[in-house]
């Protein structure tokens, strides 16, 4: 095992969370730390050691009851650098469709030796429900329109990566904020970290009353551009929607897509994000994606470093209630 700064033992603060079910239930401390945390396991894959014996004899359950290509992907590969055994879920399939209730398949997989449970479900809240009725640690990869919390530490880390710091920056989330859990997460996230967040989007995308989050709204993408260091680009939801939120797909992109000529308005250094899976020409246009502004593949691998930190965490901290440390 090669040496490594274990935050666990070793960090400004301690780690007490046995789940990870949203950045709202996180201190500014507990989030830097598992950030740090996930900055140490990239060091040590980029210096050949990519393989960690940390999770040796662990088994993860990767529970998904919503489509995911990079969350469960980089989950399940997380679970392996670190030598743990996975267990991959899909409804499909699987005895759900005779009767099977949600609770009661945790249960079972729980039976078979899970003891961290990555659940991705459209229902708000259903990884928290799980964490109360079950010993294993829960890790929310998704849950309908409330979070996202490993994709919200991994922008927080991409974009600490390019400013060091967040405090004093400002950037914005553009899209789709009602239906974002991203969103969610991102506010919690950069709120905490000190960074000023403008939400922008079509009146009838953004919550009423978000403002009590701490954010400033915007309906106008060309009016905040010249201001911001940073902007989020949020998939439009068209499966969570029950309604037309805007007039067309044209019109959107239009008014809020992310193009070379709002390039040319922004500061000569900003920084875009996309969380994927992105509308080319929706959200972004193609050179945009693939331009030198944006990072939206190092979202993906730093995605990769953050759920090695949040496995690592938790199973420290259970092995720590459980008295075995
Ligand atoms: N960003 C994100 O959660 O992507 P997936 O739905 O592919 O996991």
């Amino acid at each position: 095992m090669p040496q490594f700064h274990d935050y666990f033992n070793d960090g400004p603060v301690k780690w007490t969370s046995k789940h990870l079910l949203g950045l709202e239930y996180l201190t500014a401390e507990e989030i830097t730390l598992l950030l740090d945390q996930a900055v140490e396991f990239k060091r040590l894959a980029a210096n050949g050691n990519s393989k960690l014996n940390l999770l040796k004899g662990v088994v993860v359950g990767n529970l998904f009851f919503e489509p995911s290509t990079r969350t469960r992907t980089s989950f399940g590969l997380a679970a392996k650098r670190l030598s743990a055994d996975t267990v991959d879920f899909s409804p499909s399939g699987s005895s759900l469709s005779k009767g099977e209730s949600f609770l009661d398949t945790a249960r079972n997989l729980e039976a078979m030796g899970v003891t961290l449970m990555v659940v991705r479900h459209k229902t708000p809240g259903a990884p928290d429900f799980l964490s109360q009725r079950i010993e294993a640690g829960v890790l929310n990869a998704g849950d309908g329109t409330h979070e996202h919390p490993t994709q919200g530490l991994l922008d927080l880390m991409t974009m600490r990566e390019q400013f060091g710091q967040m405090q004093g920056r400002t950037v914005a989330l553009v899209g789709d904020i009602r239906h974002s859990r991203v969103a969610r997460s991102n506010i919690w996230g950069l709120k905490k970290l000190g960074a000023h967040v403008i939400v922008c989007g079509p009146a009838t995308l953004i919550p009423p009353e978000i403002e009590k989050l701490g954010v400033e709204v915007s309906h106008d993408l060309d009016d905040i551009i010249p201001r911001i260091d940073c902007i989020n680009l949020l998939r439009i939801q068209f499966e969570r929607q029950r309604g037309a939120f805007f007039p067309s797909i044209d019109e959107y992109a239009h008014l809020f897509g992310m193009n070379g000529q709002r390039l040319e308005q922004a500061r000569k250094n900003i920084v875009i994000l996309a969380p994927g899976p992105i509308n080319r020409g929706v959200e972004l246009t193609p050179d945009v994606a693939d331009g030198e502004h944006s990072v939206i593949l190092e979202q993906v691998s730093n995605g990769l470093a953050v759920r090695m930190a949040s496995l690592y965490l938790l199973y420290r901290r259970q092995l720590e209630l459980r008295g075995e440390q």
